[in-house]
């Protein structure tokens, strides 16, 4: 019910703002902004290039074009311009210095990233609707996951915004459930060990192993952290056998990037490590359970970037069950869910 009065709400609000169907699925701005962006032009606009010749001459583009591009972002409100053809930056445009890295941020929006080269494969989702495959390799030739260890500074971004997430929340994760009671912990496609350094520090007696594409990030935590006495790393594949006899196995944020076979892989390799008596801790933020998305367009994102999906916690266990696993508890976790597999007889 709460779903349909969500959905009439948004579309109140369409109507009430004037938004026409076709507003709604425009391409020209976002691409525009793209450009932009990744042209750094706000940041040239604020230190004083201004005009479009002068911007073209740093960008090494076309003054005729480009001037046409930063018109359209003067007509819906991210640039002025003045008389003189020289051009400023709205209180919206200024996000774009945000955005382009001038701050902490990671320039999501910036073309040349993988995060921004992502997002234009959403031009492929009617071919992902026939065929099933995944957008990002079909356009790349490469997966996104391939894409982030070839460049490297999109893959420390891409681990800074999974850590700033985490640090949200890690003091609520480690306070909900008896880590020390595992003794020794593998985090499943760690990244770069905030979770695990957060547990650590929570519950002294707990030792731990975080098992992702490259060591190094979640290396370089722990060392700064000063926990390389019970903290390491290794380079691995949790789409292969997972190093055995741990008393737990954490796969935080995991599941939704994977299709449902590969997610039975993924447990299955966790169920057999963990034999046999060792714990499966899944760590999400589920979809509802009325079958509405938690996040229609993250879920799309994950269909489109990693043939992944958003997944309610009955899809979840329906998946582990497949594999032998069952619940045996769940806990809140600030937003998110702590879900206690178990193994069982197959
Ligand atoms: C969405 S992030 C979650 C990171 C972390 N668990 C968290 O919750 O902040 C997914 C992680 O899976 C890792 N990953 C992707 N493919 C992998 C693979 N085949 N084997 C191991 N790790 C992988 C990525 O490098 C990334 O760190």
């Amino acid at each position: 019910m709460a779903t349909f009065e969500a959905t009439a709400e948004t579309a109140a609000k369409n109507l009430e703002s004037g938004r026409t169907l076709r507003e709604l699925s425009d391409l020209v701005t976002p691409m525009a902004i793209r450009v932009a962006i990744t042209l750094r032009i706000a940041q040239k606009i604020d230190v004083g290039r201004l005009t479009a010749e002068v911007l073209a001459a740093d960008t090494g583009t076309d003054a005729d074009v480009l001037e046409r591009i930063l018109l359209h972002l003067v007509t819906v409100g991210v640039l002025t311009r003045n008389e003189r053809g020289e051009f400023g930056l709205t209180r919206i445009g200024e996000d774009m210095l945000v955005e382009s890295g001038k701050a902490a941020n990671p320039p999501w929006l910036d073309l040349n990233t993988v995060a921004g080269r992502a997002e234009l494969t959403f031009t492929r989702l009617l071919d992902v609707a026939r065929t099933g495959k995944v957008a990002y390799s079909a356009q790349y030739g490469t997966s996104f996951w391939d894409d982030l260890t070839r460049d490297t500074s999109s893959g420390t971004a891409f681990d800074l915004v999974m850590a700033r997430g985490m640090e949200r929340r890690i003091h609520e994760i480690a306070k909900a459930y008896d880590w020390g009671s595992l003794g020794t912990v593998v985090d499943v496609g760690g990244g770069n060990g905030t979770l695990l350094a957060g547990l650590l520090h929570a519950h002294p007696g707990l030792r731990g192993t975080v098992l992702d594409r490259h060591a190094e990030p979640a290396l370089r935590t722990f060392k700064d952290a000063g926990l390389s006495e019970r903290a390491t790393a290794i380079s691995g594949s949790f789409l292969k056998p997972l190093p055995p006899g741990a008393g737990g196995y954490i796969l935080s944020r995991i599941q939704s990037d994977w299709n449902d076979a590969d997610v039975r892989t993924i447990l299955g390799h966790c169920r057999k490590a963990a034999e046999p008596q060792g714990k499966i801790i899944i760590i999400d933020e589920f979809a509802t359970e009325e079958g509405v998305r938690c996040n229609s367009e993250d879920d799309l994102r994950m269909l489109v970037y990693y043939g992944g999906k958003e997944r309610t916690m009955e899809q979840v266990r329906a998946l582990a069950t497949d594999v032998g696993l069952s619940v045996e508890s769940l806990r809140a976790a600030a937003d998110w869910t702590i879900m206690e597999l178990v193994p069982t007889e197959l």
